[in-house]
């Protein structure tokens, strides 16, 4: 009987392969004591993919940890891109910076350190994102959400991760604050008129979650874009 890890080991051998810079990345983050909750490799070559396919010049990450997807991100943008990348802990953020110029991308990437809610108003006179990765305090998705919206334009993709949480998104009497976190988000991407989303649930080395992928709409017109 095949499990999820023996597909999740197979598709990433094959797809993502050898990747000494990230894997360097994670040994670093969990060296320091991190823990291990930075999106699966597989999922972070489809945020890289996802980046690409939008043809994204500018991504903002909400959440940095070590840096791992941190990476990703900065490959898509490409040398002329820029990842704009918020982290609450300065140890994380020290960590991040590290592992980012090891991957040979820190030139591309600025770690802004402080709560969200505090450094996202700082942005609002920076160039919109093309990208909003949506991956902090859950209890926080709404605030993000609403940032992500600003700071974006019409057809700017977003992106909010965890939303299943092995399941019990679909408990509306969740005790489990992160949870009713991501219940909270769904739930806004389902009714704010400035979203158009849906969710896809992924079965990967960290189990069963899943990430939901928002367009920004145009106001006037209707249409992300
Ligand atoms: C948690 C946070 C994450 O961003 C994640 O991908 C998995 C778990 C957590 O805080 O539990
Ligand atoms: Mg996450």
């Amino acid at each position: 009987m095949r499990t999820h890890d023996d597909v999740d080991a197979f598709l990433t051998e094959t797809l993502v392969g050898s990747d000494p810079a990230g894997e360097a990345a994670l040994a670093a983050q969990h060296d320091a004591g991190l823990p291990a909750i930075e999106v699966a490799p597989v999922n972070a070559k489809f945020l890289h993919l996802l980046t690409r396919i939008a043809g994204a010049r500018r991504v903002l990450e909400i959440g940095t940890l070590g840096g791992y997807s941190t990476i990703w991100f900065a490959r898509a943008v490409g040398s002329d891109g820029q990842v704009v990348t918020i982290e609450a802990e300065p140890a994380n953020a020290e960590i991040a910076r590290a592992n980012l110029v090891n991957a040979g991308v820190a030139d591309r990437v600025d770690v802004r350190i402080g709560r969200g809610a505090d450094v996202l108003p700082t942005l609002v006179d920076e160039e919109p994102f093309d990208l909003v990765f949506i991956d902090a305090d859950k209890e926080s998705n709404e605030t993000y959400l609403d940032w992500a919206a600003r700071l974006g334009r019409p057809g700017t993709v977003v992106v909010l991760d965890n939303v299943v949480r092995g399941g019990e998104v679909a408990d509306a009497d969740t005790p489990d604050s992160k949870v009713q976190g991501a219940r909270r988000g769904i739930l806004m991407l389902g009714s704010d008129p400035r979203f158009d989303a849906t969710a896809v649930q992924t079965l990967d080395r960290k189990g069963w979650d899943g990430v939901a992928v928002a367009i920004v709409m145009d106001p006037v017109a209707g249409l992300g874009g």
